[in-house]
């Protein structure tokens, strides 16, 4: 059955009647990936612009990552944590060197990698800062996206994401992104802050780069109020924006390094949380996990897709591609009144439509761009993001330039 060939009509009309109707998908039907393409089922090509939300950065199906899932897959794939594997131990050494930190913890979605984080932070601040049982709180950042767990869309302020969701989960504290004093302001406001949580550039809002410095600043006032700094770079991270980590343009080491998506190139859930040994080592046995965070499938993947960013300079074509593309469009922006902005680092890039958050004229482009062979999808209804997979080459993002221009000046 699953190999019989469907039209797009049946494969919308399928999702549309079994499937819950939790996303808003653009009309195309995708059937094959290949590096930075993407083919329909009537063979129709397009260059994939948004990389599954940045988790294809190693691009689609790369013949390194899948050879190790498919030789994983036909010898040991998963034997849950109650055991010993002779994969999860080699991975855990390798990741950890790769990023610098004494130990990680594994697990399969951004959303649970952020829950691990906050229980650690939570833990570690009562166990080891001595705040007073169930008092501890967390510093988010407003438009923030951290996921769509129970705890984590309680300190979301997308409607969307959190109406009628509740009750919510207490213990978070939003301040102003991009505000060193209110950050200060929310440090100095209590004995009670275990964390700040933040992303490097904001993703999901609509790629939102803070300004330089913030996250230098926003670590070392971290440390003057001995609170962790908890980056998630489930987005930003490994290699998407020029650095392997964004955090890496400001020189700055988490205390707790979220990472998903891209860990595994796109092709298995995995993600992870790294810190050092004093955070890490207050998780003991039975206090948390997950039955397939760390299983040999996961982490050959993981290790797989990390060689291919060292092996393919992927930061480095990001940065390069990056400033081409921003410097192209932004040559649209100068001429074309439709476009306001265009903004981003390394390949996570959006550019912001002249018209109101709630008009259709970012979608209208985006199926515009589908026609001419180039998928995006709007972010907030008028910013689109651009987010192609590292793999891509100068000619292949020039390319796509003339698509988006042609695109602009047909509309
Ligand atoms: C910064 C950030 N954190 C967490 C998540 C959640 O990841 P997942 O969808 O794998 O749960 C996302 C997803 O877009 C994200 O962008």
């Amino acid at each position: 059955m699953i190999s019989e060939k469907i039209s797009s009509e049946q494969a919308i009309s399928l999702e549309e009647k079994y499937g819950a109707h939790n996303y808003h998908p653009l009309p195309v039907v995708l059937s094959r990936g290949e590096g930075v393409y993407v083919w329909d089922v009537d063979g129709k090509q397009y260059y994939d612009f948004l990389s599954a939300y940045s988790a294809v950065n190693q691009g689609h199906c790369h013949p390194k990552i899948i050879k190790a899932l498919t030789n994983q897959a036909q010898t040991l794939t998963l034997t849950s944590r109650a055991f010993y594997n002779d994969i999860l131990g080699k991975y855990e050494e390798y990741v950890t060197q790769y990023f610098g930190f004494d130990k990680v913890l594994p697990m399969n979605s951004g959303a649970e990698a952020v829950e691990t984080a906050i229980k650690l932070c939570r833990k570690y601040a009562y166990e080891k800062k001595g705040i007073a049982e169930n008092k501890a709180e967390i510093i988010v950042c407003k438009n923030n996206f951290h996921g769509r767990t129970t705890t984590i869309i309680s300190f979301s302020n997308d409607e969307d994401a959190r109406k009628n969701f509740g009750p919510y989960t207490a213990g978070f504290i939003k301040i102003e992104y991009d505000n060193l004093e209110a950050l200060e302001t929310a440090l100095k406001s209590s004995h009670t802050i275990a964390g700040f949580l933040v992303e490097p550039i904001q993703g999901e809002a609509g790629v939102y780069v803070p300004s330089e410095g913030y996250l230098a600043k926003a670590k070392a006032l971290c440390e003057k109020y001995d609170v962790l700094f908890i980056a998630d770079e489930v987005q930003t991270g490994i290699a998407r924006t020029g650095k392997l980590l964004a955090v890496d343009y400001e020189n700055v080491t988490p205390d707790i390094l979220i990472l998903g998506k891209a860990l595994s190139g796109g092709v298995y859930p995995v993600s992870a949380v790294l810190a050092n040994n004093t955070i890490m080592n207050v998780i003991k046995p039975g206090q948390h996990g997950s039955t397939f965070g760390g299983n040999p499938l996961a982490a050959t993947v993981a290790i797989a897709a990390l060689e291919v960013i060292k092996e393919e300079d992927l930061a480095r074509n990001a940065a390069q591609l990056g400033n081409l593309f921003r410097s192209e469009i932004q040559k649209l922006v100068d001429s074309n009144s439709l476009i306001k902005q265009v903004r981003g680092k390394g390949l996570l890039n959006a550019i912001i439509i002249n018209d109101s958050e709630d008009s259709s004229t970012a979608w209208d482009i985006c199926l515009k761009l589908r026609d001419n062979g180039l998928l995006a999808k709007p972010t907030h209804g008028n910013i689109i993001r651009f987010a192609p997979p590292l793999v891509m080459n100068e000619e292949q993002l020039l390319d796509c330039v003339s698509i988006i221009k042609k695109t602009f000046k047909e509309f």
